[in-house]
């Protein structure tokens, strides 16, 4: 099995091995038609680390989420959380597990219950996991989460309910809920997608800042690149159920190796920086997880098999995740001029610099060499990474 337990000293808070979701779809023409959602996916999580998963929809992002959260059963795989395999807890543990991992939906209104307030809201995660104390701990409890996730005056808050709260404030109180519980980890599965621009910037603080204060770990999904950019330590590329490449958010967004990331980094909205940027434009969408390409399943869009004349080896040998070498991610600065996020904060404008994708020597390393890299190190999934440069 894959190594996915090096993230650091001791075992990660949360190893993914070889995960496989499928489902079977039941009405149209496909009927019965297997749909492998997930295919095989590995990485792992340190304590307080922020990784980002990201892909275009449809990719199986959810459906990792859900399986890790045990909301839905894997095919195949592990989850390990602290070391111990989430399938098959008894009930005591399953109940320790809903408190340790929280789950941040895209839609905070979904996720609310209209018939509370913000005080009840928050006050029902604890209820619900027979925590918080006398009622007056608890009262005191609630109050200070409000005003850790930014509601404040709390009091005030406290007293509305869903519909009387902007998207931001609803989202601010989702977390609320979750974090009262003290979890080890967040997952936010496109947590400010439905937020306006304006608003996304404070969310994304509001993880960071979280994160350091209570040195929580999470997994953030976005099809957002540049977001990711902003608020993660690692970033993770998913295609069509299989991570295509990871490695630290500067090695994969300032030096992608695989095509599918470069075509991402390539279109990443940013500020002007002088540079010319050649954007990547993919052909077609992505296809239907029903229907998985044989051999690299990227090939029938991939821009480097084109140039490549179209080898072989693409169309009949799958790529495995392998490690792209210590100089394989170059220096920092192999694209031009980058200053990382823009702004340093989360503003949601992206990298400043991320350089037009192909441009620096980034592919210089051997691609295929080493361990595959489902923990620590910039990994990928392609034959010919180190010809794309
Ligand atoms: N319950 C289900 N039954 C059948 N197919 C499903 C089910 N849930 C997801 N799928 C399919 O699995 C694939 C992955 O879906 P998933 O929701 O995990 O992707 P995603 O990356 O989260 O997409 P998005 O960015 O749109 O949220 C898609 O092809 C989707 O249609
Ligand atoms: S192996 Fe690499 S070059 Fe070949 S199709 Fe896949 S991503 Fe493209
Ligand atoms: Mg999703």
């Amino acid at each position: 099995m894959t190594d996915v337990t090096a993230t650091g000293p001791g075992p990660p808070l949360l190893a993914v091995d070889e995960l496989v979701v499928q489902y079977r779809s039941r009405r149209g023409p496909r009927a019965r038609r297997q749909i492998r959602a997930v295919d095989g996916v590995s990485f792992s999580l340190g304590t307080g680390e922020i990784l980002a998963l990201v892909g275009e929809s449809g990719c199986g992002k959810t459906s990792i989420v859900r399986a890790i959260a045990r909301l839905q059963e894997p095919s195949g795989g592990r989850v390990l959380f602290r070391g111990r395999s989430v399938a098959h807890l008894k009930r005591r543990a399953l109940r320790r597990l809903r408190r340790d991992i929280q789950v941040v939906f895209q839609d905070p209104f979904e996720s609310l219950d209209p018939r509370l307030t913000a005080y009840d809201t928050v006050q029902e995660s604890l209820l619900v996991h027979k925590l918080g104390g006398t009622r007056a701990a608890r009262r005191e409890q609630v109050l200070a989460m409000l005003e850790q996730v930014g509601l404040h005056p709390a009091e005030a808050i406290a007293r509305r309910y869903p519909h009387q709260l902007s998207g931001g404030q609803r989202q601010r109180l989702v977390i609320a809920g979750a974090m009262v519980l003290g979890p080890d980890l967040v997952i936010a599965d496109e947590p400010v997608s439905m937020l306006d621009v304006s608003l996304r910037a404070g969310i994304l603080r509001l993880m960071l800042d979280l994160r350091d204060a209570r040195g929580v770990s999470i997994l953030f999904v976005t099809h957002d690149l540049s977001l990711a950019w902003v608020v993660a330590d690692r970033v993770a590329v998913v295609y069509l159920g299989r991570i295509v490449e990871i490695g630290t958010a500067d090695e994969v967004i300032r030096a992608p190796l695989h095509p599918y990331t470069r075509a991402l980094v390539s279109v990443i909205p940013v500020p002007e920086t002088g540079v010319r940027r050649e954007r990547i434009l993919l052909r077609g969408e992505a296809p239907s997880a029903s229907r998985i390409p044989g051999g690299c399943r990227f090939h029938p869009r991939c821009p480097l098999y084109r140039r490549l004349d179209e080898p072989e080896r693409c169309r009949t040998d799958d790529p495995a995740l392998a490690s792209a070498g210590p100089s394989a991610s170059g220096p920092a600065g192999a694209g031009p001029a980058g200053a990382g996020p823009a702004g340093a904060g989360p503003a949601g404008a992206g990298p400043a610099g991320a350089g037009p994708a192909g441009a620096g020597p980034a592919g210089a390393g051997p691609a295929g060499a080493g361990p595959a890299g489902a923990g620590h190190g910039h990994a990928v999934a392609c034959h010919f990474a180190r010809e794309n440069s």
